[in-house]
């Protein structure tokens, strides 16, 4: 099979697309012929060797960490699911992931793929559909009526947690420049404001304060902290990439989130897509064989939106 890889880490220069093992699936896992994966930046964030001390994985490594296909075999002891079904999955951070013709996949991080998108597109979901389920409702309790600021809205997390959080009853204003607004409207937001200008002191943010702040962007100590300012008193600053100083006085506590694989809320979120009720965004559909070049742009912060990667056929 081909598949995408690399040997060590590095730029976007060491990724390789050539032939490679097909997997074999083991005790409780499956192989999935993959429709697609999709580009995460913590794809990226292993490959450069940032997240070493994090995830420890062994070379050649395969990217992915979502996957998008349908099951052509299965490993011992994998009940309720069979050949032929249509999943997606959340893969482990620390195996070889999807980012090739097939990828092996543990039974117990699948759920059925959505069947009102195309099975490539739904590849867009798992990791950042998962991320904005457990910062809104894990961690932060977001309930009815609470207001919610969503810092970084534009991205492939922010597109979800609008939804959930306009879905969940509360009152959602989110960051993002003109060219995302009208998605974000069209999502349920009540409010869309431009990039926040952490220059100010204190920041200033139209509907502050907010009840829960979901910062999606790597601000730095000071800015979190401006973030931090116009979360309410009692409230909730969960971070993806930054966490912050609680503030006791006014009783905001703060949390860096990591998102983990749960079968149960990705099938909670494919019904929900199902249904009409959560919108999947592609922004890019390319290649795997391109990916290095989904890679760079990312590295070079010239990748907008989500982006699948399709296997050739
Ligand atoms: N901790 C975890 O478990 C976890 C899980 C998932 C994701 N993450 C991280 O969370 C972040 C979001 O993930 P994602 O998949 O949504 O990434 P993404 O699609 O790249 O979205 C990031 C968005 O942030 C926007 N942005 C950048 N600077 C901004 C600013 N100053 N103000 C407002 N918006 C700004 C960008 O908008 P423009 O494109 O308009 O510049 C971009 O759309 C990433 O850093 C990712 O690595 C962490």
């Amino acid at each position: 099979m081909k598949a995408l890889y690399y040997r060590q880490y590095g730029g976007s220069d060491v990724l390789e697309y050539a032939e490679a093992p097909k997997p074999e699936p083991g005790r409780g896992q499956v192989l999935v012929r993959v429709a697609a994966t999709s580009f995460n930046p913590v794809d990226a964030g292993i490959r450069g060797g940032y997240l070493a001390g994090v995830y420890s994985i062994a070379f050649p490594h395969v990217p992915g960490v979502d996957v998008a296909g349908t099951i052509t075999e299965l490993g011992a002891d994998v009940q309720g699911w069979h050949v032929g079904d249509a999943v997606v999955a959340m893969l482990p951070l620390d195996a070889d992931g999807a980012a090739a013709d097939y990828a092996l996949a543990p039974a117990e991080s699948l759920a059925v793929a959505p069947q009102s998108v195309p099975l490539a597109d739904a590849a867009a979901l798992p990791t950042v559909g998962l991320t904005a389920w457990q910062s809104l409702f894990e961690v932060a309790e977001l309930t009815a009526g609470q207001r919610i600021l969503v810092n970084g809205a534009s991205g492939a997390v922010g597109g979800y947690a609008v939804q959930l959080a306009k879905e969940a009853g509360a009152v959602v204003t989110a960051t993002a420049t003109s060219r995302d607004a009208g998605r974000l409207y069209g999502y349920g937001a009540d409010r869309v404001v431009d990039y926040v200008d952490y220059a100010q002191s204190p920041i200033e943010v139209a509907g502050a304060p907010f009840d829960v702040v979901l910062n999606l962007v790597s601000t730095t100590p000071e800015q979190t902290e401006a973030l931090i300012s116009v979360v309410a008193d009692g409230g909730f600053h969960v971070g993806t990439m930054a966490s912050g100083p609680d503030d006791p006085g006014r009783q905001v506590r703060t949390q860096r989130m990591f998102v983990r694989s749960d079968a149960e809320q990705l099938a909670e979120l494919v019904s929900r897509v199902d249904a009409g009720r959560l919108r999947i965004d592609v922004a890019d559909r390319r290649p795997l064989a391109e990916a290095a070049d989904v890679h760079d742009a990312s590295d070079g912060g010239r990748l907008h939106g989500k982006t699948i990667l399709v296997p050739a056929e």
